[in-house]
Protein backbone atom coordinates (compact mmCIF):
# COMPACT_ATOMS: atom_id res chain seq x y z
CA UNK A 1 0.00 0.00 0.00
CA UNK A 2 1.36 3.61 -0.89
CA UNK A 3 2.43 5.35 1.88
CA UNK A 4 0.11 8.56 2.42
CA UNK A 5 3.42 10.61 3.17
CA UNK A 6 4.74 9.85 -0.49
CA UNK A 7 1.56 10.50 -2.34
CA UNK A 8 1.87 13.99 -0.97
CA UNK A 9 4.91 14.23 -2.11
CA UNK A 10 4.49 13.03 -4.98
CA UNK A 11 1.78 15.20 -6.12
CA UNK A 12 3.12 18.10 -4.81
CA UNK A 13 5.81 17.65 -7.58
CA UNK A 14 2.88 18.23 -10.01
CA UNK A 15 1.41 21.14 -8.33
CA UNK A 16 2.29 24.85 -10.14
CA UNK A 17 5.82 25.80 -9.20
CA UNK A 18 7.29 29.18 -10.26
CA UNK A 19 10.88 27.52 -10.78
CA UNK A 20 9.78 24.72 -12.40
CA UNK A 21 6.77 25.72 -14.18
CA UNK A 22 7.79 24.84 -17.59
CA UNK A 23 8.71 20.73 -16.05
CA UNK A 24 5.42 21.24 -14.39
CA UNK A 25 3.16 21.80 -17.57
CA UNK A 26 5.19 19.03 -19.85
CA UNK A 27 5.27 16.37 -17.17
CA UNK A 28 1.27 16.65 -17.83
CA UNK A 29 1.92 14.87 -21.56
CA UNK A 30 -0.04 11.71 -21.99
CA UNK A 31 1.57 8.43 -22.60
CA UNK A 32 0.25 7.91 -26.11
CA UNK A 33 0.82 11.37 -27.57
CA UNK A 34 1.84 12.25 -31.10
CA UNK A 35 6.03 12.24 -31.03
CA UNK A 36 5.87 15.33 -33.26
CA UNK A 37 2.90 16.68 -31.06
CA UNK A 38 4.91 15.91 -27.95
CA UNK A 39 8.36 17.77 -29.08
CA UNK A 40 6.62 20.63 -30.31
CA UNK A 41 4.97 21.31 -27.26
CA UNK A 42 7.28 20.70 -25.05
CA UNK A 43 9.72 23.20 -27.28
CA UNK A 44 6.95 25.60 -27.47
CA UNK A 45 6.29 25.45 -23.20
CA UNK A 46 10.17 25.67 -22.66
CA UNK A 47 10.47 28.94 -24.38
CA UNK A 48 7.26 30.89 -23.76
CA UNK A 49 7.77 30.05 -19.87
CA UNK A 50 11.00 31.05 -20.65
CA UNK A 51 9.94 34.29 -22.34
CA UNK A 52 7.59 35.20 -19.61
CA UNK A 53 10.10 34.39 -16.80
CA UNK A 54 12.21 37.20 -19.22
CA UNK A 55 9.54 39.29 -19.70
CA UNK A 56 7.50 39.52 -15.95
CA UNK A 57 4.65 41.19 -17.80
CA UNK A 58 1.84 42.82 -15.73
CA UNK A 59 -1.68 41.36 -15.93
CA UNK A 60 -2.42 44.24 -17.87
CA UNK A 61 0.49 43.76 -20.42
CA UNK A 62 -0.96 39.85 -20.70
CA UNK A 63 -4.24 41.02 -21.68
CA UNK A 64 -3.04 43.31 -24.05
CA UNK A 65 -1.03 40.27 -25.64
CA UNK A 66 -4.30 38.19 -25.86
CA UNK A 67 -6.02 41.00 -26.68
CA UNK A 68 -3.32 41.62 -29.94
CA UNK A 69 -4.10 37.87 -30.81
CA UNK A 70 -7.58 37.58 -30.74
CA UNK A 71 -8.20 40.72 -33.04
CA UNK A 72 -5.25 39.22 -35.57
CA UNK A 73 -8.00 36.29 -35.42
CA UNK A 74 -10.94 38.06 -36.23
CA UNK A 75 -8.50 40.18 -39.23
CA UNK A 76 -8.42 36.67 -40.61
CA UNK A 77 -10.79 35.41 -43.81
CA UNK A 78 -11.16 34.43 -47.22
CA UNK A 79 -8.88 37.80 -48.52
CA UNK A 80 -6.69 38.40 -45.52
CA UNK A 81 -4.73 36.34 -43.29
CA UNK A 82 -3.06 38.74 -40.54
CA UNK A 83 -1.42 35.63 -38.75
CA UNK A 84 0.62 35.06 -41.71
CA UNK A 85 1.14 38.43 -41.76
CA UNK A 86 2.28 38.32 -38.85
CA UNK A 87 4.80 35.36 -39.12
CA UNK A 88 5.82 37.27 -42.50
CA UNK A 89 6.98 40.41 -40.06
CA UNK A 90 8.48 38.62 -37.88
CA UNK A 91 10.79 36.95 -40.33
CA UNK A 92 9.37 33.48 -39.71
CA UNK A 93 8.11 33.12 -42.78
CA UNK A 94 11.35 33.49 -44.17
CA UNK A 95 13.03 31.44 -41.70
CA UNK A 96 10.88 28.26 -42.18
CA UNK A 97 11.16 28.90 -45.75
CA UNK A 98 14.50 29.03 -45.21
CA UNK A 99 15.05 25.55 -43.42
CA UNK A 100 12.81 23.81 -46.06
CA UNK A 101 14.56 24.86 -49.16
CA UNK A 102 18.49 24.59 -48.47
CA UNK A 103 19.36 24.51 -52.27
CA UNK A 104 22.85 23.06 -54.04
CA UNK A 105 24.89 26.44 -54.73
CA UNK A 106 23.64 28.24 -57.99
CA UNK A 107 20.70 27.21 -58.06
CA UNK A 108 17.79 30.16 -57.84
CA UNK A 109 16.27 30.84 -53.97
CA UNK A 110 13.10 31.05 -52.54
CA UNK A 111 11.51 33.92 -51.02
CA UNK A 112 8.21 34.39 -49.28
CA UNK A 113 5.15 33.94 -51.02
CA UNK A 114 2.85 36.37 -49.74
CA UNK A 115 -1.20 36.78 -50.06
CA UNK A 116 -1.41 37.75 -53.63
CA UNK A 117 -0.94 34.46 -55.65
CA UNK A 118 -3.74 33.78 -57.13
CA UNK A 119 -4.22 29.94 -59.00
CA UNK A 120 -4.89 29.64 -63.19
CA UNK A 121 -4.17 33.31 -64.19
CA UNK A 122 -4.13 33.73 -67.65
CA UNK A 123 -2.21 32.10 -69.76
CA UNK A 124 0.15 33.70 -72.65
CA UNK A 125 2.84 33.19 -75.40
CA UNK A 126 6.20 34.37 -74.75
CA UNK A 127 6.46 38.04 -75.42
CA UNK A 128 3.41 38.91 -74.16
CA UNK A 129 2.38 41.92 -72.26
CA UNK A 130 0.82 41.51 -68.58
CA UNK A 131 0.05 45.01 -68.05
CA UNK A 132 -3.44 45.77 -68.87
CA UNK A 133 -3.77 49.24 -66.83
CA UNK A 134 -1.81 50.67 -69.04
CA UNK A 135 0.01 52.58 -66.56
CA UNK A 136 4.29 52.60 -65.41
CA UNK A 137 7.54 52.31 -67.10
CA UNK A 138 7.72 50.07 -69.84
CA UNK A 139 9.95 47.01 -68.90
CA UNK A 140 10.80 43.94 -70.96
CA UNK A 141 11.91 40.41 -68.61
CA UNK A 142 13.68 37.76 -70.32
CA UNK A 143 15.60 34.93 -69.54
CA UNK A 144 16.16 30.92 -69.31
CA UNK A 145 15.13 28.37 -67.18
CA UNK A 146 18.08 25.64 -66.35
CA UNK A 147 19.26 23.43 -64.18
CA UNK A 148 21.91 23.22 -62.25
CA UNK A 149 24.27 22.39 -65.13
CA UNK A 150 23.59 25.06 -67.19
CA UNK A 151 21.39 22.36 -69.36
CA UNK A 152 18.02 24.17 -70.48
CA UNK A 153 14.75 23.15 -68.90
CA UNK A 154 12.16 23.59 -71.94
CA UNK A 155 8.55 23.48 -70.64
CA UNK A 156 8.57 25.00 -67.31
CA UNK A 157 5.83 27.05 -65.90
CA UNK A 158 6.97 30.39 -65.08
CA UNK A 159 3.82 31.77 -62.75
CA UNK A 160 4.58 35.56 -62.53
CA UNK A 161 2.33 38.55 -60.80
CA UNK A 162 2.99 42.04 -59.70
CA UNK A 163 1.86 45.10 -58.20
CA UNK A 164 0.11 47.99 -60.20
CA UNK A 165 2.23 51.50 -60.67
CA UNK A 166 0.23 52.44 -57.20
CA UNK A 167 1.13 49.66 -55.08
CA UNK A 168 -1.68 47.06 -55.58
CA UNK A 169 -2.23 43.79 -56.47
CA UNK A 170 -5.58 43.68 -59.17
CA UNK A 171 -7.15 41.31 -56.36
CA UNK A 172 -6.64 44.30 -53.97
CA UNK A 173 -8.80 46.23 -56.59
CA UNK A 174 -11.33 44.78 -57.95
CA UNK A 175 -13.52 46.88 -60.19
CA UNK A 176 -11.10 49.59 -60.02
CA UNK A 177 -8.01 47.67 -62.14
CA UNK A 178 -8.95 45.13 -65.04
CA UNK A 179 -8.92 41.58 -63.59
CA UNK A 180 -5.44 39.83 -63.77
CA UNK A 181 -3.76 42.69 -63.92
CA UNK A 182 -0.25 42.24 -64.08
CA UNK A 183 0.03 38.39 -63.72
CA UNK A 184 -0.01 35.75 -66.32
CA UNK A 185 1.63 32.40 -66.72
CA UNK A 186 4.78 31.53 -69.38
CA UNK A 187 6.23 28.62 -71.08
CA UNK A 188 9.86 27.98 -71.37
CA UNK A 189 10.66 27.15 -74.90
CA UNK A 190 12.97 24.13 -76.15
CA UNK A 191 15.94 26.18 -75.23
CA UNK A 192 14.57 27.16 -71.98
CA UNK A 193 13.84 31.15 -72.85
CA UNK A 194 11.37 32.86 -71.67
CA UNK A 195 10.47 36.77 -71.70
CA UNK A 196 7.06 38.94 -71.27
CA UNK A 197 6.14 42.90 -71.23
CA UNK A 198 5.48 44.22 -67.82
CA UNK A 199 6.20 47.61 -66.61
CA UNK A 200 8.77 48.52 -63.77
CA UNK A 201 7.83 47.31 -59.59
CA UNK A 202 7.74 50.07 -57.24
CA UNK A 203 7.89 49.57 -53.70
CA UNK A 204 4.45 49.21 -51.57
CA UNK A 205 3.10 48.86 -48.34
CA UNK A 206 2.13 45.47 -46.97
CA UNK A 207 -1.54 45.63 -45.79
CA UNK A 208 -1.09 47.71 -42.85
CA UNK A 209 -5.11 48.52 -41.11
CA UNK A 210 -4.82 45.50 -39.06
CA UNK A 211 -3.23 44.43 -35.69
CA UNK A 212 0.05 43.87 -37.69
CA UNK A 213 0.43 47.25 -38.90
CA UNK A 214 -0.08 48.63 -35.85
CA UNK A 215 2.51 46.69 -34.07
CA UNK A 216 5.12 47.82 -36.93
CA UNK A 217 3.94 51.49 -36.53
CA UNK A 218 4.89 51.16 -32.72
CA UNK A 219 7.83 48.99 -33.07
CA UNK A 220 8.85 52.07 -35.64
CA UNK A 221 9.13 49.99 -38.20
CA UNK A 222 7.40 50.64 -41.65
CA UNK A 223 5.29 48.25 -43.60
CA UNK A 224 7.02 48.83 -47.21
CA UNK A 225 8.21 45.94 -49.50
CA UNK A 226 11.04 46.48 -51.81
CA UNK A 227 9.93 46.73 -55.32
CA UNK A 228 9.98 43.10 -56.85
CA UNK A 229 7.94 40.44 -59.15
CA UNK A 230 7.03 36.72 -58.14
CA UNK A 231 7.80 34.52 -59.77
CA UNK A 232 6.56 30.48 -59.38
CA UNK A 233 8.98 28.30 -61.56
CA UNK A 234 7.81 24.44 -61.46
CA UNK A 235 8.85 21.78 -64.03
CA UNK A 236 8.84 17.75 -63.44
CA UNK A 237 11.64 16.68 -61.63
CA UNK A 238 12.96 19.98 -60.29
CA UNK A 239 12.13 21.34 -57.15
CA UNK A 240 9.42 24.19 -57.43
CA UNK A 241 11.21 27.70 -56.80
CA UNK A 242 8.86 30.40 -55.08
CA UNK A 243 10.44 33.45 -55.64
CA UNK A 244 10.77 37.35 -56.66
CA UNK A 245 13.36 39.41 -58.40
CA UNK A 246 14.23 43.02 -56.94
CA UNK A 247 15.11 46.33 -58.50
CA UNK A 248 18.87 47.15 -57.53
CA UNK A 249 17.26 50.63 -56.70
CA UNK A 250 14.77 50.29 -54.42
CA UNK A 251 15.64 52.23 -51.32
CA UNK A 252 13.70 49.33 -48.85
CA UNK A 253 16.04 47.13 -50.18
CA UNK A 254 18.10 46.27 -46.63
CA UNK A 255 14.82 47.08 -44.56
CA UNK A 256 12.17 45.01 -46.48
CA UNK A 257 9.27 44.94 -44.12
CA UNK A 258 8.70 41.03 -44.43
CA UNK A 259 12.66 40.25 -44.90
CA UNK A 260 12.41 39.39 -48.25
CA UNK A 261 15.22 40.02 -49.89
CA UNK A 262 18.39 37.74 -50.58
CA UNK A 263 21.25 39.49 -52.32
CA UNK A 264 21.09 36.65 -55.00
CA UNK A 265 18.00 38.01 -56.02
CA UNK A 266 18.79 41.10 -56.86
CA UNK A 267 18.73 42.04 -60.86
CA UNK A 268 20.30 44.19 -63.22
CA UNK A 269 17.37 46.17 -63.96
CA UNK A 270 18.39 48.47 -66.81
CA UNK A 271 17.27 51.56 -68.72
CA UNK A 272 17.48 51.67 -72.29
CA UNK A 273 17.23 55.20 -73.75
CA UNK A 274 17.84 53.76 -77.51
CA UNK A 275 15.44 54.79 -80.11
CA UNK A 276 16.65 52.31 -82.14
CA UNK A 277 16.30 49.46 -79.94
CA UNK A 278 12.75 50.79 -77.85
CA UNK A 279 11.33 51.05 -81.69
CA UNK A 280 13.00 47.48 -82.44
CA UNK A 281 10.97 46.35 -79.21
CA UNK A 282 7.90 48.15 -80.35
CA UNK A 283 8.00 50.32 -77.34
CA UNK A 284 8.88 54.21 -76.68
CA UNK A 285 12.19 55.22 -75.25
CA UNK A 286 13.50 54.60 -72.32
CA UNK A 287 12.34 51.59 -71.61
CA UNK A 288 13.20 49.37 -68.96
CA UNK A 289 15.16 45.44 -69.72
CA UNK A 290 16.10 42.74 -66.95
CA UNK A 291 17.51 39.51 -67.97
CA UNK A 292 17.20 37.13 -65.20
CA UNK A 293 17.56 33.68 -65.42
CA UNK A 294 16.15 30.63 -62.92
CA UNK A 295 18.26 27.89 -62.16
CA UNK A 296 16.26 25.15 -60.72
CA UNK A 297 17.46 22.16 -58.40
CA UNK A 298 16.70 18.44 -59.18
CA UNK A 299 13.83 17.21 -56.51
CA UNK A 300 15.73 15.25 -53.73
CA UNK A 301 14.92 11.79 -53.00
CA UNK A 302 13.26 12.92 -49.53
CA UNK A 303 10.96 15.67 -50.99
C1 LIG B 1 3.87 40.25 -51.21
O1 LIG B 1 4.98 40.36 -51.64
O2 LIG B 1 2.95 40.23 -52.02
C2 LIG B 1 3.62 40.17 -49.72
C3 LIG B 1 4.44 39.36 -48.96
C4 LIG B 1 4.22 39.28 -47.59
C5 LIG B 1 3.19 40.00 -47.00
C6 LIG B 1 2.40 40.83 -47.79
C7 LIG B 1 2.62 40.92 -49.16
FE1 LIG C 1 4.54 41.26 -53.55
Amino acid sequence: MQQAGSHASQSASSYFDEARSADVVNARMGADVDPRLKQVMEVLVKHLHAAVKEIEPTHEEWFAAIRFLTETGQMCNEWRQEYILLSDILGVSMLVDAINHRRPNGATPNTILGPFYVENAPQYENGANICLDGKGEPLIVAGRVTDINGQPVPNAKLEVWQTNDDGFYDVQQKGIQPDSNLRGVFTSDATGAYSFRSVKPRHYPIPSDGPVGKLLGAMGRHPNRAAHLHFIVTAPGYEPVITHIFTPDCPYLPEDAVFGVKSDLIADFKQIDDAEAAEKAGLAAPFWSVTWDFTLAPVTKSA
